[in-house]
Parts: structure tokens; sequence; C-alpha cells
């Protein structure tokens, strides 16, 4: 079950039945999917990979673990604040000029991949602008295409899609809160939540779009696999096939969450010409593969002003080296490696995590001075190791004291539903399970000290 697509995992998780590609397109993605990821096994002479965790059977004897006695095999993280010849980093101009440089080398060489030197042009269409209302309030809402420029391989076509919509009464710029959203098949509706003798007379609680409202602020939705296809048997197209020129990448080439996170960009780049959005004021939010994704822009654009980084989990907040939850090995396998590098695979291989250059606290140090709300549920979120995300948002702390920020002020993980938020790294678990939605207006409430 940890393998499928999110929507069906939900369809699981609500018990409601939607249409999914048939059997026979799925069997195709799986077969193009372990034939390439084979063929990336072949560039980096590895016979076989270790089996990952699974998360479905506590009997299994490869059962995740979720035992903290036994989540820490390699406890010692690299440093941060450490340059390869051995210099401690001990300023700012030394961590901007030297430190991040090298830590950026290390996640595009062996975690996420390479993006190429030069990327094509991306020429935004609005298609449709409608005026709409969103719960109580008057909205814009624009459609647009994002062409990305296919000359150079006309065989591969890619057409980013992106939904923007802002308060239409507003008459100055306003931020803007993006989400990397998921795709559900036509006809599919999100579950009311199920009255109880509690909640029963409880209205449904105001959507994030209408939160973010709310705040008089816009919302936008990009669609990730408009960029890239979330599956291994895509790498030959979207954007990543379409700069390979349709040839199987090589293992240092980017994959789909560096690709989707260059696809964030290049919706910024459309922000920065919009009259009605304050492009030094947007928010990046994605949850689970897309709370990765939704990292990694962060991480490598600086121009994204606040993040909210959903149950990301491994390959994401979570830190590689532990052993809880989710492992390296899970993503290396077919049916998730495209997300990363070639070379990522390696260290589910002959290598072992604690061969990783880099971690995740890494990665969270690279959004640094920026504001970001690392986020998990509870029961039914145990995968994304909640634990491992917050020991790599504490151990970013020491590159946000040194640009003169706050980290989360404790090493203690706090109790349930109790959030960390009083500096540029903030933390908190809500008791719902694998979603973004009970910690929304949290997120909220922080971003408007930023955005403001
Ligand atoms: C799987 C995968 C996770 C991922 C999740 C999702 O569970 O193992 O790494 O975050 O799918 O995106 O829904």
């Amino acid at each position: 079950m940890k393998f499928l697509p999110a929507f069906i995992l939900l369809c699981f998780q609500t018990g409601v039945a939607i249409a999914q590609p048939s059997q026979q397109a799925r069997d195709s993605i799986n077969k193009l999917s372990q034939e390439d990821h084979k063929h990336m096994l072949g560039l980096l002479q590895i016979n076989s990979l270790r089996q990952g965790a699974n998360g479905n059977d506590p009997n299994a004897p490869n059962a995740a673990n979720y035992d903290e006695s036994k989540a820490n095999p390699y406890p010692a993280l690299p440093d941060p604040l450490l340059l390869k010849n051995g210099k401690p980093i001990t300023n700012a101009k030394l961590w901007w000029e030297q430190r991040r440089g090298e830590i950026i080398e290390d996640f595009n060489r062996e975690v996420y991949g390479r993006m190429p030197a030069t990327t094509p042009k991306v020429r935004w269409e609005v298609v449709s602008t409608a005026s709409d209302t969103v719960g109580t309030f008057p909205v814009i809402t624009r459609k647009l295409i994002g062409h990305v420029d296919n000359s150079s391989y006309p065989s591969v076509t890619v057409d980013i899609q992106l939904t923007v919509s802002t308060p239409a009464l507003v008459k100055k710029q306003v931020p803007v809160v993006m989400e990397l959203g998921f795709v559900f098949p036509p006809g599919f509706r999100m579950p009311a939540p199920t009255a109880t003798a509690n909640n029963a007379a409880a209205p449904a609680p105001p959507s994030w779009q209408q939160q973010v409202l709310e705040k008089g602020w816009g919302y936008a939705i990009l669609i990730p696999t408009s960029i890239q296809a979330d599956n291994g048997a895509g790498l030959k197209q979207g954007v990543i096939g379409l700069v390979n020129k349709g040839q199987p990448r090589k293992p240092e080439d980017w994959g789909a969450l560096r690709a989707w996170a260059w696809g964030a960009s290049r919706a910024l780049d459309y922000f920065e010409t919009d009259p009605m959005v304050d492009a030094k004021r947007v928010a990046i939010e994605g949850h689970s593969r897309y709370g990765k994704a939704a990292l990694v822009a962060m991480a490598y654009d600086q121009r994204f002003a606040i993040g909210f980084i959903s149950s990301s989990g491994q390959g994401g907040a979570k830190l590689h080296r532990r052993n809880a939850g989710e492992l390296v090995e899970n993503i290396a396998s077919s049916g998730l490696y495209h997300w990363m590098a070639g070379n990522y695979l390696k260290y589910a291989g002959p290598l072992t995590w604690n061969d990783l250059p880099v971690d995740a606290h890494e990665l969270i140090a690279l959004c640094a001075p920026r504001p970001v709300f690392i986020s998990a549920g509870d029961k039914g979120d145990a995968w994304v190791d909640v634990r491992g995300m917050f020991m790599a948002a504490v151990a970013a702390g020491p590159v946000y004291r040194l640009l003169g920020k706050k980290d989360l002020g404790t090493t203690t993980f706090p109790a349930l539903e109790t959030g960390l938020m009083s500096g540029e790294i903030a933390f908190r678990q809500h008791s719902g399970g694998h979603t973004p939605g009970p910690n929304w207006p949290t997120f909220l409430e922080y971003a408007s000290r930023y955005l403001r």
C-alpha cells in the first residue's frame, strides 16, 4: 500500500470508490519503471539493492521499525558548519561563499540529481479568467499554462498547469500561498468528515483556501505531474526527458523532486510578472511526496519566502540515517527511485546511509535564514518518522543561528499539538493522520509574522 499513488491510498483510507487507471495501464507503467530502474543499476554497476521496510505488516521480517532504541544506528550527522577541508564555518560570509555551495553540490550529485546548466524557457499563457466565490470570498481565478520550449526536442511536450486565485476586492499585490497539488481522477470528491455524536452539529472547518483568503492573501495550485510524471516510466518524457532528448538518465541527472522544484521556480518567475501577486511574499506548501518537493524548492530557490512542509518523511525532512518508518531502501526501489538522482541508489546497495555526504538537516539548513515549518501528524503518520524530522530540524539550528535567526529553541520533542513556533525553524505534530489539514491555522498564523 505504501507504494500506491496518493489518491489510491486515500481511497483505501476513506473507502471512497473512484475510477483508477486500468490495471493494464498500471502494469505497463510498472514494467517500464522496472526496466529503467534496472538500466540505472547497470550504469551504477550494482547487482542488487537491500530490501526496504514493510510498512504494512508488523510481523514481516523486514517490518518498519518504530522502536526508538533501534532508530539511530548512525547518530553522528555531517556537520553543516564544517568545510570539506576540515575548516569550521564561523561567520555568515563563509557560509554563503564556501559551505552552502558544498552542500548543494553533494545534494545535486548524490541525492536529488543535478538540474541541467541550461533549462528550457517557459512561456506562461493565461488560458482563462473567472470571477468566483470561495466560501464567502470573491476571488479572481486565473488558469495558466506554462509552455516549456521544446524546440530542442519537439517529440516531448511539457505544459505546466497552474491556477492562481486572488481576492477580487483587493487592489494591491498580495502574498500568495502556492500548493503543489495532487490530481484526483475526474468526479473525485474529498469525503465529508464522518458525523459522530461529538461533531454532528459542528460545521465543516473552512478549506485551506478559505483560511488563506481570510488573511487577505491569494493561493495558487501547481500540478507537479504536468512538469514530470510521478513514475520511472515517464523519465524519458516530461522536462527531464525533454532536456535528455528522450534518452535515459545518467546517475547524476535530476530526479522528479528536483524537476518539480524547478517547475515551482518557474511559477515564481511568473508571479514576478503578475500585477496581482507580491512575488517577494510567496509561500510554498506541499504534503507527503510534494512535502519533499516543497522542501527541495525552498532549499534551492531563495526567492520562496516561507515553506509549509507537511509529512515529507524519507527523502524530505526525515534523516536518511534513521532506521524508523520509511528507509532509503524504499525510495531506491523501482516504484519511487525516479524522485531522486540515480546515484542515490548506491546508498541502498553497496554503500550505507552513513556514507551519504549530507543528510536532511542540511536540506533544511539550505532554507536559512527563511522560515520553514516542519509539520506532521500523529496516528497513521508514523511512516514519515516524525521524530527523525524533528531531529533534522534541531540539527539545522546552528546554521540559522549563524545567520542571526532563531532555531527551534529546544532539543526536546514536544507534546502533541504543541507547536514550536518562536523561531525561523518551526515544528508541530498535529493529532490527525497523514494530512496537512489540522496544521493550516498554525502555519498561517506563523506565516503572518513574515508575509505581513
Ligand atoms: C508513499 C511513500 C512516501 C510518500 C507517500 C506519498 O507512502 O512511501 O515517501 O511521501 O507515498 O506521497 O503519498
